[in-house]
C-alpha cells in the first residue's frame, strides 16, 4: 500500500490500459475507483462501457455527453483564433483533454473523491494536459499516473495483467497503432509510423477515404458563418453537432483532411503522427476566406502573429490560463464581422476555395478593378512610393558614394557537389 487514498476518479476509455488501471489502483492504493468517460465523439468506443467498467472492478461509472460543449467552448474558439500547431496539426487530442479533465474534477468534488487518475504514458503530451487542468480546477486533488509508477512496459505485460485480474478484453491482441479519436479528429501514432520515412499504410485511415478512391467528380459546398461561428451548410442551418457530423462525412468522402507530420512534443521528444481531421480542415479554410474579406490588414496580420502562440498554449495543455483567455478576448473582438459564406470545391483530397461573400466585406470591386474606375487616382501612387521607398533610396545613395553597408553575399554554390 503506497499511501492512503479513499476514492479516485479515473479517466476511462474502456481500452486495455485504462481497464487494468482499475485493479491496479485498488491493489496499490486500496481505494474505490469511479470511472469517468466524457463523450467527445469517440462514438464506437462507448458501447458496453458501463458493464465493462463494473466487471473490471469500478464501483460506478459516469458517462457524459460533452459533444456540444466540446464544439462550442473548445473547438469554436480555436477555429476563430486560426490556431494550428507547427503549421499542420489541428489540435484534436489537445482540445479534448481540458474538457474531460474539467468534468473529472467536478465529479470528484461531487463524489468527495480525493484523487484523480488517467492512463496517459509518461512520454506524451496528454498527461500534461490532464494534469494542468486538474491543477487549475482543484489543486488539492491528488494525481495518480500509473504509467509513471508501475512496471508494466509492454502491451503483452498489460494483457497478462488483465488476464490475471479477469478484466474483460474486447481488443485484439494486436494493436497496430496508438489512436485517439473524437468528433474533430483521429490520430495515429506508433507501429510502422515510428519510421518517419515510411509511408502510412492504408490501414492507418479509418475516417478519411484515400484520395485515389474518392469520387471522380468534384463536389461544391457552402459554409456559412456568423460572428466567426459556422452555422449553416449548403444553405441549411444546423446545430453545431449536426454541422460537424455532416461536414466530416462530406470531407471524408473526398479524402480531405489528412496530415502526416513530425511534431515536437512538449516533453522534448519528436514524434510522427498521422491525423485525420476532415471537417475541421474545411472549417479552418472556409473561416479564413470570410476573414480575408472582412478583416483590415493590421488586424489580420496581428491575428496571424498570435495564432501560433494560441496553438502552442492549446498543445501544451494551458487551456485554463489567463493568457489563453486574454487572447480569446482579442480574437472575439476580431470576429464581430466574420459573417458570410465560403464556397469550396472538394476533389480528391483537395479543398479549393472558389468563392466568398459577406455583408461586411471590405472588398470593393470598384476599387480593385483593372477596368476603368473613378475612385482611385493612380497618380497618388507616385507620392506614396516616394515616401515608402525613401529609406531604400538613402541607402542606395550612400552606396554610390562608397560609404554604404555591404550587401548580402550569395553563398558559393559551386562548393556543393552536383551530379
Ligand atoms: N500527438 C498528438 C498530441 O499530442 C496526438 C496525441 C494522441 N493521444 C493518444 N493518447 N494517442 O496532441
Amino acid at each position: 500500500m503506497i499511501s492512503k487514498v479513499q476514492k479516485v476518479v479515473l479517466a476511462y476509455s474502456g481500452g486495455l490500459d485504462t481497464s487494468i488501471i482499475i485493479p491496479w489502483l485498488k491493489e496499490n492504493y486500496g481505494c474505490e475507483v469511479i470511472c469517468y468517460t466524457g463523450n467527445v465523439g469517440q462514438d464506437n468506443e462507448l458501447e458496453g462501457l458501463e458493464e465493462k467498467a463494473i466487471a473490471s472492478g469500478a464501483s460506478k461509472i459516469y458517462i457524459e455527453d460533452l459533444r456540444e460543449e466540446f464544439i462550442e467552448d473548445y473547438i469554436f474558439p480555436t477555429i476563430k483564433a486560426g490556431a494550428i500547431y507547427e503549421g499542420r496539426y489541428l489540435l484534436g487530442s489537445a482540445l479534448s483533454r481540458p474538457i474531460i479533465a474539467k468534468h473529472m474534477v467536478q465529479i470528484a468534488e461531487k463524489e468527495n473523491a480525493d484523487a484523480l487518475s488517467h492512463g496517459c504514458t509518461g512520454k506524451g503530451n496528454d498527461q500534461v494536459r490532464f494534469e494542468l487542468t486538474f491543477k487549475a480546477m482543484n489543486p488539492k486533488l491528488r494525481v495518480i499516473a500509473p504509467w509513471r509508477e508501475w512496471d508494466i512496459r509492454s502491451r503483452e505485460q498489460a494483457i497478462a495483467y488483465a488476464e490475471k485480474y479477469n478484466i474483460p478484453l474486447t481488443v485484439s491482441k494486436e494493436k497496430i497503432y496508438s489512436n485517439d479519436a473524437n468528433l474533430w479528429h483521429r490520430s495515429s501514432e506508433g507501429g510502422v509510423l515510428e519510421d518517419p520515412w515510411a509511408e502510412p499504410p492504408d490501414n492507418v485511415f479509418e475516417v478519411v477515404i484515400l484520395p485515389e478512391n474518392a469520387p471522380d467528380t468534384a463536389e461544391f459546398i457552402e459554409i456559412e458563418f456568423e460572428k466567426g461561428i459556422p452555422i449553416g451548410l449548403n444553405g441549411k442551418r444546423l446545430s453545431p453537432l449536426d454541422f460537424m457530423l455532416q461536414l466530416n462525412t462530406t470531407a471524408s468522402r473526398h479524402g480531405i483532411g489528412v496530415v502526416d507530420m513530425v511534431e515536437n512534443r512538449l516533453v522534448g521528444i519528436k514524434s510522427r503522427g498521422v491525423y485525420e481531421t476532415p471537417g475541421g480542415t474545411l472549417l479552418y479554410q472556409a473561416h479564413r476566406e470570410i476573414e480575408s474579406l472582412v478583416l483590415d490588414a493590421d488586424t489580420m496580420h496581428f491575428k496571424e502573429s498570435i495564432a501560433p502562440r494560441y496553438a502552442e498554449l492549446v498543445y501544451y495543455g494551458k487551456w485554463f490560463t489567463p493568457l489563453r483567455l486574454a487572447l480569446d478576448g482579442f480574437v472575439e473582438q476580431t470576429q464581430k464581422h466574420v459573417t458570410g459564406t465560403a464556397r469550396l470545391k472538394l476533389y480528391k483530397g483537395n479543398a479549393i476555395a472558389v468563392g466568398r461573400k459577406s455583408p461586411f466585406s471590405l472588398y470593393r470591386e470598384d476599387y480593385a478593378t483593372f477596368g476603368e474606375d473613378d475612385v482611385y487616382d493612380q497618380k497618388d501612387a507616385e507620392g506614396f512610393i516616394n515616401c515608402f521607398g525613401l529609406p531604400l533610396k538613402v541607402r542606395a545613395m550612400l552606396k554610390l558614394n562608397g560609404t554604404g553597408a555591404s550587401d548580402y553575399e550569395k553563398p558559393d554554390y559551386s562548393k556543393f557537389k552536383r551530379d
